[in-house]
């Protein structure tokens, strides 16, 4: 075994170990003068690796994710992003100065450590509701079972490795920023693309709220006060459904070619999230609730694209033909071929469900805007970094 023999030898140790002390200090120093964590939940517009962590540690099939060319304009090999780059939630994460958030599912226990500035547990395909009773509606889950509660008691697991006791964890929970959503999309998705009727689909809504409202209550009820809540998309202009109901009549679209009974649903969810967070916030005044509005910036982007630099609105980028290049039985990255338009950048839609990273960056935009309004509306102009 080798040991320390020489005097310069054991130099060399000691400045690698002063350097890597140097790096390990600036790793734990607060990252962020208002947040020390960040912990996210949700489905695949949040997974920053997750469903394709779990798949390995299962040796299931790998989710397309997993492949080329998903993840070719910012980190140029696939992360389990179903994007071309950074999500909502990575651009928010550099935005407040932290690290990507590592993927909680399918990391070796007593990694710990790496969760102190932030986890995500949202999983691709992951519902609001939980997979029996979605079942019992005839709504199958089929990637995954990890629905929302099953990611809040997960986060419940780990917290007792993140904090050493009742009063500390309170602490860590009081100044930690809570991601909670983009959830409750895959509930509706699941349904539509099993062809439930839409009255039944639309008794799914109020019951998906609840789930989010009583997550953000558990959550609360551990200490935690801050919760940025994001609703839904515009799914109405989503290539994936504008294919699955191609040909509908043409007073349902509307002047950019969305669906508009499918943008009213996805209104309809947001405004009952957004009046339960209001009765929240009446009930809880110390606890501060932002509404991450997804929907408003995106719509932006199909009204005057060419401002946005968008030539594509409607058309996927990473897809296989048909009127919108979009076809549900060949996700992007299978099979794993380098089939993708050549500027992702000038497309709103990447793979006709989920964004490009240039949409993603314009949506996070808009939403740290209103983030940072809300702090400034706490007078705690203090923890706004610096360079926005
Ligand atoms: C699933 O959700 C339903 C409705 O919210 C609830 O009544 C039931 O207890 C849940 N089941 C599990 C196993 O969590
Ligand atoms: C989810 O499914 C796995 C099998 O894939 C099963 O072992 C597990 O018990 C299920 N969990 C829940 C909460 O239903
Ligand atoms: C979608 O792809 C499948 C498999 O390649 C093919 O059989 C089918 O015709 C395609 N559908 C459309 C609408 O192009």
């Amino acid at each position: 075994m080798a040991t320390f023999a020489s005097s310069s030898s054991l130099k060399q140790q000691l400045i690698i170990l002063t350097f890597l002390f140097a790096i390990l200090t600036t790793l734990q120093s607060p990252v962020n003068a208002c947040f020390t964590s960040i912990f996210s939940f949700g489905d695949s517009i949040t997974d920053t690796g997750n469903l394709l962590a779990i798949s390995r540690l299962e040796s299931r099939r790998l989710p397309s994710s997993a492949f080329l060319p998903n993840g070719r304009s910012f980190f140029h090999r696939p992360t389990g992003r179903r994007c071309d780059g950074r999500l909502i939630i990575d651009f928010l994460a550099e935005a407040l100065g932290f690290p990507f958030l590592p993927p909680y599912y399918g990391s070796k226990n007593g990694r710990s450590e790496q969760f102190e500035t932030g986890v995500n547990f949202a999983v691709a395909a992951a519902t609001a509701l939980n997979s029996s009773f979605l079942a019992g509606k005839g709504i199958p889950s089929p990637t995954t079972n990890i629905s929302l509660q099953v990611q809040v008691n997960s986060f419940k697991d780990l917290l007792p490795s993140l904090c050493s006791s009742s009063s500390d964890c309170k602490e860590l929970l009081r100044t930690s920023l809570i991601a909670m959503g983009e959830i409750g999309g895959n509930d509706y998705n699941h349904a539509l693309r099993k062809g439930l009727n839409f009255e039944e689909i639309r008794e799914l809504v109020p019951r998906v709220v609840d789930i989010i409202i009583s997550s953000i209550n558990e959550l609360v009820d551990l200490g935690a006060v801050t919760f940025l809540v994001p609703g839904n998309f515009p799914i109405g202009c989503s290539p994936s459904f504008l294919t699955q109901f191609q040909g509908s009549h043409k007073d349902e679209y509307d002047r950019f070619g969305c669906l508009t009974w499918l943008n009213q649903f996805s209104e309809y969810h947001n405004q009952l999230l957004q009046n339960q967070l209001e009765k929240l916030r009446t009930r809880r005044p110390d606890i501060n609730i932002v509404y991450a509005d997804y929907y408003n910036p995106t719509m932006k982007l199909y009204h005057s694209p060419k401002r946005f630099g968008f030539k594509e609105t409607l058309k996927v980028c990473c897809g296989s033909g048909g009127p919108y290049n979009y076809n549900a039985s060949i996700s992007c990255g299978y099979p794993p071929l380098e089939r993708s338009c050549n500027d992702p950048s000038s497309y709103i839609s990447w793979d006709g469900i989920h964004y490009t990273e240039a949409t993603y960056k314009l949506v996070a935009n808009a939403v740290f805007e209103d983030l940072m309004n809300y702090i400034r509306s706490l007078n705690r102009e203090e923890c706004i970094p610096s360079q926005t």
